[in-house]
């Protein structure tokens, strides 16, 4: 058979591409496993309620003007440490935030500021933010999740 030059050329080129992408694919599918960017640890689902970090959800201060904010999500809920589910924090503030989920894949937004993350259960999701603007803050599930989605929500105060 008689190929052009320029024909083997490309088809060579379009064969080796696609080589690449299957080995990129591959790597970070199988290799480096399929587990969310913000995890990095991981925890047993089952036993969220008795975990050091989530058994009493809420905010922490851990330092001068920084604080830990854990968060426990489920179906249709946030607990957030108490049954208004505002957390009041002060304008300025480092928050670490770290978040999990009991049941099912729930997310994790803190809409209007840069805190958005995905909760898988087994995994915790960290993120650590300056809430530098005074305001209301409403933490929202962007995942949908199930027939109460809707209602998966918190309120964050940042206050002067
Ligand atoms: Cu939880 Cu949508």
């Amino acid at each position: 058979m008689n190929m052009h030059k320029y024909e083997k050329v490309w088809m060579l080129f379009g064969s080796g591409t696609l080589l690449v992408f299957l080995i990129v694919v591959g790597v970070s599918a199988f290799y480096m496993g399929n587990k969310p960017p913000s995890c990095a640890v991981t925890l047993d689902p089952e036993e969220v309620d008795t975990h050091t970090l989530f058994k009493e959800p809420g905010l922490t201060q851990i330092g001068d003007n920084e604080y830990q904010l854990t968060i426990v999500a489920s179906a249709f809920d946030y607990d957030v440490g108490n049954d208004e589910k505002i957390i009041q924090i002060p304008k300025g503030a480092t928050v670490h935030v770290s978040s999990t989920t009991k049941d099912v894949i729930h997310g994790f937004e803190i809409a209007g500021t840069n805190v958005n993350m995905m909760l898988e259960p087994g995994y915790i999701s960290t993120y650590t933010n300056t809430f530098k603007n005074a305001g209301t803050y409403t933490l929202v599930c962007n995942e949908y999740c199930g027939v109460g989605h809707h209602l998966m929500a918190a309120t964050i105060e940042v206050i002067e």
